[in-house]
């Protein structure tokens, strides 16, 4: 056995879901190594930050939390610090110079030689930056990697990287160019995670409508019906669609797929013609509200989010007006919505005039009033209805109260008899009572 059986481990994750499914994916290479899970920086031997560059914001919570590694260290010289993820990928070795707390740095093709890699460390050897692009995903090493999680919603990604290069986004440059997995691993994965009790998936991609276009693979809607077929997973949900790409088909396997979930988000960024044009979206609003509206007629109950950024460059009162007037015309059930932020590698950057600061935060708060009123008004609609709901376990704040999602996801808190057995893990209908801000609340209804 190796030197560094046992030692204690610390993962702390930034960023999206695909950087949540990276850290469960260092879990399955690590734990059968002997590392544990430790509870604290001041219990761990090794800490790994998995970490995202979309936004200054970002960022800079990063490096703060780099700052605070920097005090533990000086008490504890022998931690090892690792970055991992976007930043890691965008700044390679910069990182150490910025940061010296910092051991090595890990890309984002590069998490799956960590095992190696962190032997390397281990042993001294002098290689701290792995940032190179491979050509392929190695998912050998996954497919004998123990499945660890036990979730009853759970995520899966079917693809990396994104082609798209969006003007202001980072990601085209740190997750390199699309790449799908076979349908046979994600199928395969899949199929361990329910028998480890996961009854939801999320199939994440930065653009899964293309799943499947480079390699030959199915398409997406036939990776969908794949995974409709598998026994005892109860729903299916996807994240992220790309508008130029999203068409008929998939509204198609909304109406045909009995687990897909009832719910689309379809990032639109901007209602503005000329803003989408020079964000190279690569679609009109016309175009957007179109494809809205054939969702809407096909399947009347499906719930809409989307992505927002306010003051992009030459954003001017007027495009934002757009902005405001397509929120209100899709009447969105939820929203992100980000101030525009400037990252060096991406070609917005050196777009003028900037939109002031000042500006940008009083955009943010306008499109977030106009989406609660949108939310809550979407949220009223509920009352008096009966939902599906998955169950994923007891309140936080009342336990009394169990919680879950519709297949809208709306969070759903719900109230049962007393005699009523466990209810986790089960799809169960609820009557909603009440709509509050960002929540549904209910009582469980027997079906009939
Ligand atoms: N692939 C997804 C989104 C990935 S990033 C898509 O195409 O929609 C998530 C969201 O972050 C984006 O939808 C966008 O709204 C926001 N975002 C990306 N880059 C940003 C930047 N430079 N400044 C502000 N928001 C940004
Ligand atoms: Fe970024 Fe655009 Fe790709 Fe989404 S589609 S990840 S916003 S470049
Ligand atoms: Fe951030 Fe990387 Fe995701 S930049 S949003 S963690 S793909």
């Amino acid at each position: 056995m190796t030197s560094y059986q046992s030692k204690h481990l610390l993962i702390k994750t930034y960023g999206c879901q695909m950087n949540v499914y990276d850290t469960e994916i260092m879990w399955r290479l690590l734990t059968p190594l002997g590392y544990q899970a430790s509870s604290s920086e001041k219990q761990a031997d090794i800490i790994l930050i998995n970490t995202c560059a979309i936004r200054e914001k970002a960022e800079q919570k990063v490096f703060s939390y780099l700052g605070r590694l920097a005090l533990i260290k000086r008490h504890k010289p022998n931690l090892i610090i690792g970055v991992c993820g976007c930043i890691a990928q965008n700044q390679g070795k910069k990182l150490i110079h910025r940061a010296p707390c910092v051991n090595f740095v890990v890309g984002t093709h590069a998490i799956f030689q960590l095992p190696s890699i962190l032997e390397n460390i281990l042993n001294g050897n002098k290689q701290n930056v792995y940032v190179s692009f491979q050509d392929h995903l190695n998912e050998i090493n996954m497919q004998q990697s123990p499945i660890i999680d036990s979730s009853i919603s759970g995520f899966v990604t079917i693809m990396r990287g994104c082609n798209n290069y969006c003007a202001y986004c980072v990601v085209p440059y740190v997750r390199g160019k699309e790449m799908s997995r076979s349908a046979d691993s994600i199928i395969t994965e899949i199929k361990h995670k329910v028998s480890k009790g996961m009854r939801e998936v999320t199939l994440l991609g930065q653009n899964v409508n293309s799943y499947g276009r480079h390699e030959n693979q199915l398409s997406f809607t036939d990776l969908l019906e794949a995974v409709n077929d598998i026994d005892g997973l109860l729903r299916i949900r996807f994240t992220t669609s790309h508008p130029k790409d999203f068409g008929t088909e998939l509204i198609n396997a909304f109406a045909q797929l009995d687990k897909l979930c009832l719910h689309i988000h379809l990032p639109v960024q901007s209602g503005s013609d000329q803003i989408l044009k020079r964000m190279n979206r690569k679609y009109t609003r016309k175009d957007y509200l179109t494809k809205i509206e054939l969702l809407k007629n096909k399947c009347p109950d499906i719930s809409i989010t989307s992505d927002f950024i306010v003051g992009f460059p030459g954003e001017s009162h007027s495009d934002f007006c757009d902005t405001l007037s397509l929120i209100k015309a899709v009447e969105y059930d939820n929203l992100f919505a980000f101030q525009y932020s400037d990252r060096n590698i991406a070609p917005s950057s050196k777009f003028f005039p900037k939109v002031e600061e000042t500006v940008k935060r009083d955009r943010l708060i306008e499109l977030l009033d106009v989406q609660n009123k949108n939310t809550l008004k979407n949220n009223d609609r509920c009352v008096g209805q009966r939902y599906s709901v998955l169950v994923e376990g007891k309140s936080k704040r009342d336990n009394k109260q169990w919680t879950g999602r519709t297949s809208g996801n709306k969070i759903v808190n719900f109230v049962a008899p007393e005699t009523t057995k466990p209810l986790d893990a089960k799809l169960v209908d609820v009557v909603i009572e009440e709509a509050c801000a960002h929540s549904l609340r209910g009582y469980l209804c027997h079906k009939k």
